[in-house]
């Protein structure tokens, strides 16, 4: 008996031992791509986070920077603990409250990582696995095909999750990023892209002269825990108005009752149109650089989040601090905490279902 009991326990290390070895071959290695378009524009991506470690356009001289913040190897990503710089997000991009939602009248209870809320998928998300990557070539020009399956349970949710996100660098100097995925259980979904930009370069100075313009009359305000109050605000008349282009800092330290909770803008902006349809955000206009940038979305908002808590403790690619405010993002995504808001645009995603989302950054220059 007691030999068969040993014999068991040995059988069972072995299969231990076994699946180990498996699950850290499954995987896969971290890579870093390099993709070029036919104007010299280059993007960097890695497979870990599927983080767009640098992006290279040009001034209205001609002069190439890299415009996005973050550092030079992943590793590097890996070890500094950053706040999400270039990297993909998920399951849920923003908030959910009290890291719960019920969903077919069952409660889950998914990671808590931002005072008592969850914030983009929680202690290890997207940002922070390693995806399966593939470079290829399409017709508009270079791309990288990134993977995941997240398993059943991962950070609290439901269902065995497979992702694709395909970053394309077209000839048209767009960055054009298209999100797939589908579960084998009804789960909530809400996926974004978290660059920092800054046209100046980064690492050179902070983002508040850069010129914004939002296509939303609306937008989503938020209690002292960046959680939605569950009602929509109109933009005109407010420091949130940026229907007409608007230097990001011209009223960013404005007395708003927003702008203080939020420590400038954190905020979902809701963009004209039908959710479902690509259609244009936003437009940047940097005037020292004359760099441009243009946002389409087939999502039902946009998140604008103005570097409020960078405090230059980290150091980028070319050694410099990132002072707060020395990038912007603009996240296209979904309303936060949408599966405890009935009222907002619905992020479940049942199973069988297929999951598209698209978003371009257009990079231009004026002269
Ligand atoms: C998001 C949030 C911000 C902040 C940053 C990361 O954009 O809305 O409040 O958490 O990510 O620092």
């Amino acid at each position: 008996m007691r030999r068969l009991q040993k014999l068991s326990y040995f059988a069972l290390a072995l299969l231990v031992l076994a699946s180990s070895v498996l699950i850290a071959q499954a995987q896969p290695p971290v890579t870093v791509y390099k993709l070029r378009n036919a104007h010299g524009v280059e993007a960097q991506i890695t497979n870990y986070g599927g983080i767009l470690m640098s992006l290279k356009v040009p001034d209205r001289n001609g002069k190439f920077d890299d415009v996005v913040l973050g550092f030079n190897t992943p590793e590097d990503y890996m070890k500094k603990n950053d706040p999400y710089f270039g990297a993909i997000i998920g399951r849920y991009g923003n908030r959910i409250a009290k890291g719960r939602f019920k969903l077919n009248g069952v409660e889950y209870k998914l990671a808590v990582n931002n005072g008592e809320n969850h914030l983009h998928g929680g202690i290890k998300g997207f940002d922070k696995v390693v995806w399966t990557g593939r470079e290829t070539r399409t017709k508009d020009g270079p791309a990288v095909v990134l993977t995941y399956l997240s398993k059943d349970g991962e950070e609290g949710y439901p269902g065995n999750l497979r992702v694709t996100v395909v970053y394309r660098l077209t000839n048209n100097n767009e960055l054009r990023i298209d999100y797939s995925a589908t579960t084998d259980k009804d789960t909530v979904l809400n996926l974004t892209h978290h660059s920092y930009f800054n046209f100046l370069g980064e690492g050179n100075g902070d983002i508040l002269n850069h010129q914004v313009k939002i296509d939303a009359d609306e937008f989503v305000p938020t209690d002292a825990g960046s959680i939605p109050l569950g009602t929509l605000s109109k933009v005109v008349g407010t420091p949130f108005d940026f229907l007409k282009s608007t230097a990001i800092g011209a009223r960013i330290n404005d007395d708003n009752e927003q702008l203080k909770l939020g420590n400038g803008y954190d905020h979902t902006f809701v963009i004209r149109g039908r959710a479902g349809t690509l259609r244009h955000a936003a437009s940047v206009y940097e005037p020292t650089t004359g760099r441009t940038m243009e946002v389409f979305t087939t999502e039902p908002g946009m998140q604008l989040y103005t570097g409020n808590f960078l405090n230059g403790t980290l150091t980028g690619k070319s050694g410099k601090p990132y002072p707060r405010r020395s990038g912007f993002c603009l996240e296209t995504q979904h309303y936060p905490d949408s599966p405890n808001q009935p009222s907002f645009p619905t992020t479940t995603l049942r199973k069988g279902a297929a999951y598209h989302s698209t978003t371009i950054y257009k990079f231009g220059y004026q002269k």
